[in-house]
Order: C-alpha cells, then sequence, then structure tokens
C-alpha cells in the first residue's frame, strides 16, 4: 500500500496559554510550557464559546443545535481539498473510505459514510475505524490488509478530531491540553512518483487499561495523567523499535521520528531514550495540542515536501485502550 497524499486542516481559532489564566481556573502558562510544552492550540469553539462553556452561560449541546461547531465532514473536506491539491494523480475511481474520530457528530451513521457523501463519493465501502489516538495507524493497519487482498485499489482515510468540545473548562490538568485538526490520506495499490511505501503496520493493547483515558458519554474528557505518561513513553518506544527491529532496521536507519502528540516533554523524553537527535524528530503538539488521532498524521502531512527518496518514517502512536502502534514508511 501507498500513501500517495495527504492534507491537514486546522480551525481558525487559536486557544494560547495565556487564554487559559483567563478562565480563571488557576492554570499557569508557564506550568503548561514547562510540563507539557503546548504553547497554542486551535479550536472549533470561539475564545468567546469557551469563556461562556466555563462559567455555564452555554452548554456544548447548545452550540451543536446552533450550528456553532464545525462537522466531522466538513473538517474532513478541507483535510481532503489540501491532498487532493498536492496530487496530480487523483484520477482513479477511490473504493475504499475509512473514517475515524473519537468525537462523532452521531452515533449513527457511520462518519465515512458522511464524509463520502460530502466529497461525491458513491460507489465506495465506506465504514469508519475508532481507536482513540491510535485511529490512523489501526486504519492504515486495516487499509494494508485490504489492498494486500486485493480488494482495495484506490483508498482515502480520514482522521478528525475536535476535543475541545468534550473538555470540562474548570478542570485546569485537562483542559490545556487539546486541539482539534483533520487530514486525509490518499491510499492506492499503485506506486505514484513520491509516495510513501507503506513497509509494516504494528497494531497493539492491553484492554485491561481501558479505564485509564476515558471519555464517557456525554461527559468529559478524563485521564490517569501520571500512570498514562509511563505508559505513553514506555509504549512509544516499544512501538518504535519493534518495527525497526522486525524489519532488520537500527534506529540510525530512519530519517524522521512522529510520535503521538500528547505532550512535547514526553515526546522528547521517549525520542532522548531511543538516541533518536532532534533534526529527526518531527512534532507540532507545541502549536496545536494533542489532536487525539489527527496528531501524528497531521505532523506526517505538514512535513511532506521534506522527505526523499530512500528516507524511512516511523510513526509510532498510543492511545485510550489502551493500545499503541506504529508504521513503517519509505519515501518512494
Ligand atoms: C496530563 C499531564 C500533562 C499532567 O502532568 P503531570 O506532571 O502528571 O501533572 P499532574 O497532573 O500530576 O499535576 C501536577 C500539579 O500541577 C497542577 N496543574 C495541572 N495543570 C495545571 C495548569 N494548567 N496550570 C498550573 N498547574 C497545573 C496540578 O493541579 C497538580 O497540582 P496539585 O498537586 O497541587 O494538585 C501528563 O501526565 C501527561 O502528559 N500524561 C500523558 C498524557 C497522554 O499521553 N495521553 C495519551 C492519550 S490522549
Amino acid at each position: 500500500m501507498y500513501i500517495y497524499s495527504m492534507g491537514h486542516y486546522f480551525p481558525e481559532n487559536i486557544l494560547d496559554n495565556s487564554f487559559f489564566d483567563r478562565l480563571d481556573i488557576e492554570s499557569s502558562a508557564g506550568w503548561i510550557k514547562d510540563r507539557v510544552g503546548i504553547e497554542t492550540r486551535r479550536s472549533v469553539l470561539t475564545q468567546e464559546q469557551v469563556m461562556d462553556l466555563r462559567h455555564g452561560r452555554t452548554t456544548r449541546e447548545q452550540l451543536k443545535a446552533a450550528g456553532a461547531i464545525e462537522s466531522i465532514a466538513s473538517m474532513c473536506e478541507k483535510s481532503w481539498q489540501v491532498a487532493k491539491a498536492r496530487s496530480t494523480d487523483v484520477k482513479d475511481p477511490i473504493d475504499t473510505v475509512i473514517g475515524g474520530t473519537s468525537i462523532p457528530d452521531d452515533d449513527i451513521p457511520s462518519n465515512g459514510c458522511v464524509i463520502s457523501n460530502r466529497i461525491g463519493l458513491e460507489q465506495v465501502r465506506a465504514f469508519d475505524v475508532n481507536s482513540a489516538c491510535s485511529t490512523f495507524v489501526v486504519q492504515c493497519h486495516v487499509m494494508r490488509g485490504l489492498v494486500a487482498s486485493g480488494m482495495t485499489k484506490e483508498g482515502a482515510i480520514f482522521c478528525a478530531e475536535r476535543y475541545t468540545t468534550r473538555i470540562d473548562y474548570s478542570d485546569r490538568r485537562n483542559s490545556i491540553l487539546f486541539g482539534d485538526g483533520a487530514i486525509a490520506a490518499l491510499v492506492s495499490s499503485k506506486n505514484r512518483p513520491g509516495s510513501l511505501k507503506l513497509i509494516d503496520s504494528l497494531v497493539e493493547s492491553s484492554p485491561s487499561g481501558w479505564e485509564h483515558i476515558h471519555l464517557p458519554d456525554g461527559k468529559f474528557f478524563h485521564q490517569n495523567g501520571a500512570q498514562v505518561q509511563k505508559f505513553a513513553i514506555t509504549k512509544t518506544i516499544a512501538a518504535a523499535q519493534d518495527i525497526l527491529i522486525r524489519n532488520q532496521l537500527k534506529t540510525s536507519d530512519a530519517h524522521w521520528f512522529i510520535g503521538h502528540q500528547a505532550n512535547y516533554r514526553m515526546l522528547t523524553s521517549a525520542m532522548e531514550k531511543m538516541g533518536v537527535p532532534s533534526s529527526r524528530h518531527l512534532y507540532n503538539v507545541t502549536d496545536l495540542g494533542n489532536q487525539g488521532a489527527a496528531g501524528a498524521p497531521s505532523v506526517l502531512s505538514q512535513n511532506w515536501d521534506r522527505y526523499k527518496t530512500g528516507d524511512y518514517i516511523v510513526v509510532a502512536v498510543v492511545g485510550a485502550g489502551l493500545t499503541w502502534g506504529s508504521l513503517l514508511l519509505q519515501k518512494q
């Protein structure tokens, strides 16, 4: 399977660390920068709407009913347009669409179907794969199987996240972590020039840990931060190293590393432990916060023009479930 184009989209509204100072929750911009490394995030909500949520002047349901929350399909359409504009080769009909999000608009139908309809695809098998922050790696793993079996010739993968709409803005611990974003990845069984070849994919889970990261129906995001941080560092390293080892590669053979964009300090700690120099570490969490499933693939998309023929790229993610996984890609 080859990824031959990618696109990303981030909403315009910016929430910087000083905005959280004004929420009156004893948040400290210095603490955030020091402990999490995030400086800004994007949101489908304006600062005024977040302020209203914080002070109980509105609810997510009211904002949604008023059409104030951008839909998953709209976000995906914008990333799809970027991916299409980047490729001169979107000619063959797409036969498979995999959507993915932790925060859907509706429980039924699948986002894959709504996104396909929005971008005008009809003769497709459209469905969702949801593995929280690990979603993109799992989507690629599933698509890889469909392509290898011959069932899929041309496909599209979408991730869109809006965690900023499911946060308790009176909680300084969790409210400062998240940003919204979306990605599209166009995939093919054919090797088009400049594609990223998916050489290998790895998907693992430890279901006994599912309660550590939880977004209960109708409630707010919750995680056991310190415990999850240990898991995240350990499994980022394991996922990256396992996929390299089973492909007879060393850490120094990989040109680019992309981890789950949850926390910059956590990422640099994992990279240092693996011996990855900062020049090979790609990230956007500092500017965009934790975008859940869209985080790591949005980094992959933002850096699309940097990869040179032969470069190996390792994408290692961790997420709720608990889940972790990785992709080994090579620029053609
Ligand atoms: C969430 C996370 C940033 C919290 O960092 P931490 O160092 O564990 O910090 P803690 O939550 O223990 O908080 C330490 C102190 O800082 C305080 N604090 C938290 N947020 C703060 C903020 N915005 N401003 C000021 N102080 C803050 C806490 O209230 C706590 O103070 P207290 O002991 O007086 O209650 C960190 O644990 C993390 O990144 N975990 C991994 C997340 C992850 O990978 N998730 C993946 C799935 S999405």
